[in-house]
């Protein structure tokens, strides 16, 4: 069982997961996933707009793992916000999956009909189809003009998170409320750059570590949920490798220093929405 850390709904999400992000529908997510699950990954992140929930749903199934042993997240798409369109997508999803429940729901982007789509996973959670809700790509000024008029506070916000964005101000927000920061692109997507910085290459031979596994230590002393993606078993499994050693107080100070206070997306920029509308349809495979 890998660590896990209580939501301020009360459930519990383990500290890892499986990122699945980009990773193709062509059998590649469904090894990909199986190796994970073999390997100890009991948390998987994936999304509608990442086309490969049947093959999450079919590892699942096929690892033999109890249902209430694995920690499933997916997201809602922009197509489907409001509250007719979003109580729609919950149930493709779920058909998709294969599952009766989701762990944890997000709206993916902000924007749009967010207080719509918000009701209708409300309203999901009630009816015992989702266990946990919360929202992605929430920056401080979206969080403000959103959160403050739900009925439910969300369980987490999944933004960019790596060394080089940190996140301070939003971190501050969410800390108030309880709420979770999940980290997605924890170790920047494979940036060379950051998985080549001085302090963390050091680091990595004080401990006999690689450079993945010191980035993902620092996320996780640092109190924020990630769930690293990679195609390749090797990887798979050392990125899980994080808990037989901590980082000291001055190394984690050292890598804070990284931060640039920006990430390579920004939510709040002008034309996202558009851009982000026309950069899928998940209604193409229903
Ligand atoms: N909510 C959102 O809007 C949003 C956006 C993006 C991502 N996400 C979620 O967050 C998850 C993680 O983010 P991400 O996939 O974008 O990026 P990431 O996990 O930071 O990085 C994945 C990349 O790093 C490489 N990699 C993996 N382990 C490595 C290691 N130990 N050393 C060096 N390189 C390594 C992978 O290559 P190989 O596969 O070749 O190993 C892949 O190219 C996603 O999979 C997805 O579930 C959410």
């Amino acid at each position: 069982m890998t660590a896990t850390i209580k939501l301020n709904d009360g459930n519990e999400i383990p500290v890892i997961g499986f990122g699945t992000f980009q990773i193709p529908n062509d059998g590649s997510t469904y090894r990909a996933v199986s190796d994970a699950l073999k390997l100890g990954y009991r948390h998987i992140d994936t999304a509608v707009a990442y086309f490969n929930e049947a093959e999450v749903g079919r590892a699942i199934k096929d690892s033999g793992i109890p249902r209430d042993q694995i920690w499933v997240t997916s997201k809602l798409w922009l197509q489907d916000f409001g509250f007719e369109a979003a109580t729609k997508a919950i149930e493709t999803s779920l058909t998709k999956l294969g599952l009766d429940y989701m762990d944890l729901y997000l709206i993916h982007q902000p924007y749009g009909d967010v207080p719509g789509a918000w009701r209708a996973m409300e309203a999901a959670k009630q009816a015992g189809k989702i266990r946990s809700i919360g929202v992605s790509n929430m920056t401080t000024k979206i969080w403000q003009s959103f959160v403050p008029q739900f009925v439910t506070k969300p369980a987490v916000n999944q933004v960019e998170f790596n060394p080089y964005f940190q996140q301070r101000p939003l971190r501050e927000l969410l800390a108030a409320d309880e709420v979770k920061l999940e980290a997605w692109a924890p170790l920047g997507q494979g940036n060379q750059a950051l998985l080549n910085e001085p302090v963390i290459t050091k680091l990595a031979e004080k401990y006999g570590k690689d450079a993945g596994q010191i980035i993902l230590r620092f996320e996780n002393q640092s109190g924020i949920i990630v769930f690293p993606k990679s195609v390749h078993p090797a990887r798979i499994k050392s990125n899980l490798e994080i808990f037989d050693f901590e980082l000291t107080t001055s190394e984690m100070t050292a890598i804070e220093q990284l931060d640039t206070d920006h990430g390579q997306h920004n939510p709040d920029a002008d034309g996202v929405q558009a851009i982000l509308l026309s950069a899928f349809d998940v209604h193409a495979d229903n």
